[in-house]
């Protein structure tokens, strides 16, 4: 039953589907808890209200001509935080002389940090959600302590692991490196989106079990109250229509005429681009594997090409039923069908955290930032995936029938299937992720209004 808690929060999502998705997923999770929901969200990339009826909706001026469906430059990121703040601070004011007004708290993506310097002036406290996972932000603070220690490095360096970062090697820092040196401007804006000014918590779509060390870490380093109660996807009472893209559901009819366990979900999440040569490569290592797939090649992600006009000519054709195509497909729902036993993914953390709750063990290829630490946990801590290094037809044909046919895969599979029930019993009553959840309805509503 709901509870009537008349409190309001006000959600500031960062506008890519990957940051999205989560914090509409925590909308829903706190409105089930009783309290009211409000999203301010930027102008461009503005989620679908009617998908939303429970939320109230406000839309915040982001300055910007266009939002491009690519990993965001660090330019267009600061010009949102900047063109946004004064809309939040008028929004915000207004709300506060309104009477009967009881707005507990702002929560905001840890990307969008103008939220905490308004909401400060303005006495409301704030909360941060993490969208990744708490390996990824202890290993940005850890480099950024010292990022001479790291930068630059030697091209013999980069398979050298770092101890104090393990698993991570050279290869794997999760920053733009560029010819083995980071920018100044990516060091300072990992500095701005870690400062999280006078924030009075921490949500994680993480599970404490899973990440517990490095969670009791990171609370020492930032000294607040921290609330992992992920998976946010089965914490709240519906999963939201989240998707920026439109989804092709025909890809669920195609998968239940399939044999349980046998299809490969190929998908490299909303932002990542791959060159003509990759296309190929995978196109190959794909068909040559024998085994079904259902491949999401999103339009405008391979670098310059409108679609997938570089697969190899009558592709289709030649893979026949036994591969499915699709610009865009219902993800949770295609990890959730017993016809899939794998999935190729660039190790965003939503796909990470979706893939483990079907017991979908993983094929990684990550790109950069926090896909690097994910797909090094995943194949080497939790011993769930395979990481492909060499993006070359045959390496992937070998990858894929590993996975799919052999006993180490299955192998990795038990261990799947074992993380996932870890996050089945975190989500039962006295698991951590419902107690946490408990306990963070207990702080936000205690918070001073
Ligand atoms: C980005 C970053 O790349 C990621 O590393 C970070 O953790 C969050 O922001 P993205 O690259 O899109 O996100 O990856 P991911 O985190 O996996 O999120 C993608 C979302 O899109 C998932 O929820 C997935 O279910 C959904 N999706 C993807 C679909 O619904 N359909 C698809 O065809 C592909």
């Amino acid at each position: 039953m709901e509870v009537e808690r008349k409190q309001s929060v006000i959600l500031v999502p960062c506008p890519y589907q990957g940051h999205l998705t989560p914090m509409l997923q925590l909308g829903n999770i706190l409105h089930s808890q009783g309290f009211s929901v409000i999203v301010a969200h930027t102008r461009h990339n503005a989620p679908n209200y009617t998908n939303h009826p429970q939320f109230v909706f406000h839309s915040m001026d982001d300055g910007l001509q266009r939002i491009d469906m690519s990993f965001p430059s660090v330019e267009t990121l600061y010009s949102m935080n900047e063109n946004c703040k004064v809309h939040l601070r008028n929004y915000l004011a207004a709300m506060m002389e309104e009477e009967g007004n009881e707005l507990a708290c702002i929560i905001y993506d840890s990307v969008m940090f103008f939220v905490d310097d308004v909401a400060t002036q303005l006495r409301v406290p704030t909360v941060v959600l993490y969208t990744f996972s708490a390996a990824f932000l202890h290993s940005i603070i850890m480099i950024l302590q010292q990022p001479e220690k790291y930068f630059p490095f030697e091209d013999s360096q980069l398979m050298d692991p770092l101890p104090e970062l393990h698993p991570l090697r050279y290869k794997d820092l999760p920053f733009y490196v560029v010819n083995n040196k980071i920018p100044e401007w990516d060091l300072e804006f990992h500095r701005a989106t870690c400062d999280i000014g006078s924030s009075v918590a921490a949500i994680w779509n993480t599970m404490q079990d899973l990440e517990d060390s490095t969670l009791l870490r990171l609370q020492e380093h930032y000294k607040m109250p921290f609330f992992p109660i992920g998976p946010f996807h089965k914490m709240g009472p519906l999963d939201s229509l989240s998707s920026i893209f439109e989804e092709d559901n025909s890809c669920l009819e195609w998968l239940d005429k399939q044999a349980p366990n046998s299809v490969l979900y190929v998908s490299l999440g909303s932002l990542a681009m791959i060159n003509d040569k990759e296309l190929i490569e995978t196109a190959w290592g794909l068909a040559n594997s024998e085994q079904p797939f259902l491949w999401v090649i999103r339009p405008g992600s391979i670098s310059g090409f409108q679609y997938a006009e570089a697969l190899p000519d009558g592709y289709e054709e030649m893979v026949g039923e036994r591969g499915r195509i699709v610009k865009w497909a219902p993800q949770k729902q295609v990890l959730a069908h017993p016809a899939v036993g794998g999935f190729y993914t660039h190790c965003g953390w939503n796909s990470t955290v979706e893939s483990i709750c079907e017991q979908v063990p993983m094929i990684c290829r990550p790109f950069i930032a926090d896909q690097l630490v994910n797909a090094r946990y995943l194949s080497q801590i939790y011993k769930v995936g395979f990481e492909i290094e060499v993006i070359e037809r045959t390496v992937i044909e070998k990858t894929i029938r590993k996975l799919m046919l052999s006993e180490e895969g299955e192998n990795v599979k038990k261990r799947v299937v074992d993380m996932k029930q870890n996050i089945v019993a975190a989500m039962e009553i006295d698991g951590t992720s419902h107690k946490n959840l408990k306990d963070l309805v207990d702080f936000i509503s205690a918070l001073p209004s």
